[in-house]
C-alpha cells in the first residue's frame, strides 16, 4: 500500500530569535505540519516552550500545529494548548496515569489526540486505547534534545504499530520522531511511518535549504 509521507519540521531546531519567520519559511518550503516540542524539565531533562509561544506562532502558518507534550502532569495544561491553537495534541503514555481520561480531555476540546511512546516502553501499552486515538508518535530517541542518533531498535516497534493500526481499520497516523535524516527516513517509511518529524535535518543549512531538505526527507531518497 502506498502511503503519502508527510513531514513535520520540529521548531526546536529553528532559530529561536526569529521563530515566526522560521515557521513561515518552513511552511513555504513544503512542511505538512508544524511540530512543537514542549518540555518541562521534569518529564524530560530540558525546558522549551509553552502555550504562549504556540499562540504567538499560530498566525504564521495555516498548516496544522502538531504539539508534542513532554510534560508531567499534562491534564492541567491541555486546555491552554488547545486554546492557543494546537490542532493535534500528543501526550506521553508514560506521563499519563489515567490515559483515557487525558485523551477524553483533548477530544472534548475538539482536537485530534495522539499518544507518544518512549524507546524503552513496549508497544502493547498503547493497545488498549488504539480505538480512540488519531495518532501514534514513536520516539526514536530518548526525548529531551534534538540532534540525537536514530535508534534502529525502534524500527521493530514502528512495524508493530503499523500492523496494530492496519488491523484496527481506523485512520490513525503513525509518526516517528528523533534522528530522522536522509539515511533513517527511508527506514522509518519502510517500517510503516506516515509522518516524519525532523528538527536538525529539516532546518539544516538555513532557509534557502528548507525546501530541498523537506523534499529529500519526504521522498526518502537523496535529491541532488
Ligand atoms: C526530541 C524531540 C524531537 C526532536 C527532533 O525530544 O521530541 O522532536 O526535536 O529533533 P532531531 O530531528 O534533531 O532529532
Ligand atoms: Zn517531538
Amino acid at each position: 500500500m502506498h502511503r503519502q509521507v508527510r513531514i513535520a519540521p520540529s521548531i526546536l531546531a529553528a532559530d529561536f530569535a526569529r521563530l515566526g519567520e522560521e515557521v513561515r519559511a518552513v511552511t513555504k518550503a513544503g512542511a505538512d505540519l508544524i511540530h512543537v516540542d514542549v518540555m518541562d524539565g521534569h518529564f524530560v531533562p530540558n525546558i522549551t516552550v509553552g502555550p504562549g509561544l504556540v499562540k504567538a506562532l499560530r498566525p504564521h502558518s495555516a498548516k496544522p500545529f502538531d504539539v508534542h507534550l513532554m510534560i508531567e502532569p499534562v491534564d492541567p495544561f491541555i486546555s491552554a494548548f488547545a486554546d492557543a491553537g494546537a490542532d493535534i495534541i500528543t501526550v506521553h503514555v508514560e506521563a499519563c496515569p489515567h490515559l483515557e481520561v487525558t485523551l477524553q480531555l483533548v477530544k472534548a476540546m475538539g482536537k485530534k489526540v495522539g499518544v507518544s511512546i518512549n524507546p524503552g516502553t513496549p508497544a502493547t501499552t498503547i493497545a488498549p486505547v488504539i480505538g480512540c486515538i488519531d495518532l501514534v508518535l514513536v520516539m526514536s530517541v530518548n526525548p529531551g534534545f534534538g540532534g540525537q542518533s536514530f535508534m534502529d531498535a525502534q524500527l521493530e516497534k514502528i512495524r508493530q504499530f503499523r500492523n496494530m493500526i492496519d488491523d484496527s481499520g481506523r485512520k490513525i497516523d503513525l509518526e516517528v520522531d528523533g534522528g530522522i535524516n536522509c539515511d533513517t527516513a527511508p527506514q522509518a517509511i519502510a517500517a510503516g511511518a506516515d509522518i516524519l518529524v525532523a528538527g536538525t535535518a529539516a532546518f539544516d543549512g538555513g532557509q534557502n535549504f528548507y525546501a530541498k531538505n523537506i523534499l529529500q526527507l519526504r521522498s526518502g531518497t537523496s535529491v541532488a
